[in-house]
């Protein structure tokens, strides 16, 4: 009896030990937590996995990163102030709403900023512009990784066609909350609505909104499709997503690590564009014959016209000239 007691007493202090052990290895891995506010089927949320996957992999499971999808842990807005704070450590935030927290990013917004897609790749890999836009931020508490495409942006309605600038009268849009898509629908003759991307669903089918813009995930991934049965090829932003990070958060670590969150970012960008295309495509035809939503072409000249005097504008505001002035060198630069 005494001896089975004294057993079992050596098993419960074993347990506890042992506790202790995986609890003293597990506290020797930094874990960084990664928020977003897409679904788990978005090319965005594979890359982030991709990313998780290759840190986790190149620093010998040194560095964990864990990642809150779906907004779990708030909009973009909030989940950008919650890494300026370094309560979460990375977030993915689209640049248009980082246009609020630095008017550099406000260049992603003005529409048509970029001829095409093969011009904007060319901006987004230029270094100098990198540099520029990567490492301002640090003075309030993050600084950008990497970006992730996020294509173009078109316009979709819950019931109108839109084949001209001046069927836009009166269309009451969501769009991002920035300053500078605010003024695009503007220029566009319709009626803007900045609201965080969670809303836009339900905003679209009890009709406080007309129309959204964004790009065709929205259809499916978000299920905009079912309330929003056409979609307008106007291509007016093409605007990245940003990997973005907790300045002390990242500058704490050592250089090998930094080294390693740096590559892994970067080669998850790459990784990203395979997943994107094949996205698009996908839910393209998802939308299409599924959920029944037009797509339509349209001739984009009265809408860049449209939005001229903002060119004007960005080029020549004191906030916006230089980035304004790089972004055109980039896209000269072999
Ligand atoms: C895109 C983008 C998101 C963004 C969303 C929006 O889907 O990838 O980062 O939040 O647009 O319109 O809010």
């Amino acid at each position: 009896m005494k001896k089975s007691v004294i057993t079992l007493f050596t098993v419960l202090v074993l347990i506890v030990l042992a506790g202790c052990q995986g609890a003293s290895d597990q506290s020797k891995a930094i874990e960084l937590k990664l928020a977003h506010n897409l679904p788990l089927d978005h090319p965005v949320h594979l890359s982030l996995v991709e990313f998780t996957r290759l840190v986790e992999e190149k620093s010998d499971e040194e560095i964990k990163v864990k990642i809150y999808p779906n907004g779990q842990l708030g909009s973009d807005r909030e989940v950008t102030e919650l890494t300026q704070t370094g309560a979460v450590d990375l977030a993915k935030v689209s640049a248009s709403q980082l246009e609020g927290f630095e008017s550099d990013y406000s260049i992603f917004s003005l529409p048509y900023a970029f001829e095409d897609y093969e011009t904007y790749e060319k901006v987004m890999n230029n270094e100098k512009v990198t540099d520029k836009l990567y490492n301002q931020t640090e003075d309030i508490g993050f600084i950008a990784l990497t970006y992730y495409n996020a294509g173009q942006r078109h316009l979709y309605t819950k019931d109108r066609e839109v084949h001209d600038v001046s069927d836009m009268k009166g269309l009451k849009v969501r769009v991002q909350p920035s300053q500078t898509s605010v003024q695009m629908i503007n220029a566009f003759g319709g009626i803007p609505t900045a609201m965080d991307y969670g809303e836009v669903y339900t905003a679209i089918q009890s009709g406080v909104i007309d129309a959204a813009e964004n790009n065709e995930t929205a259809l499916v991934g978000n299920n905009h499709g079912e309330v929003a049965k056409y979609f307008m090829y106007t291509g007016h932003q093409i605007v990245p997503d940003m990997v973005i990070m907790n300045a002390n958060s990242f500058n704490k670590l050592s250089d090998n690590h930094q080294q390693i969150i740096r590559e892994a970012a970067q080669e998850s960008t790459s990784f990203h564009e395979g997943v994107w295309a094949e996205t698009i495509q996908e839910q393209t035809d998802i939308a299409k014959n599924e959920l029944g939503v037009n797509f339509i072409e349209l001739d984009k000249t009265p809408f860049i016209e449209a939005v001229q005097p903002l060119h004007e504008q960005y080029s020549k505001d004191e906030k916006t000239k230089d980035i304004y002035q790089l972004i055109q060198e980039a896209k000269q630069d072999e």
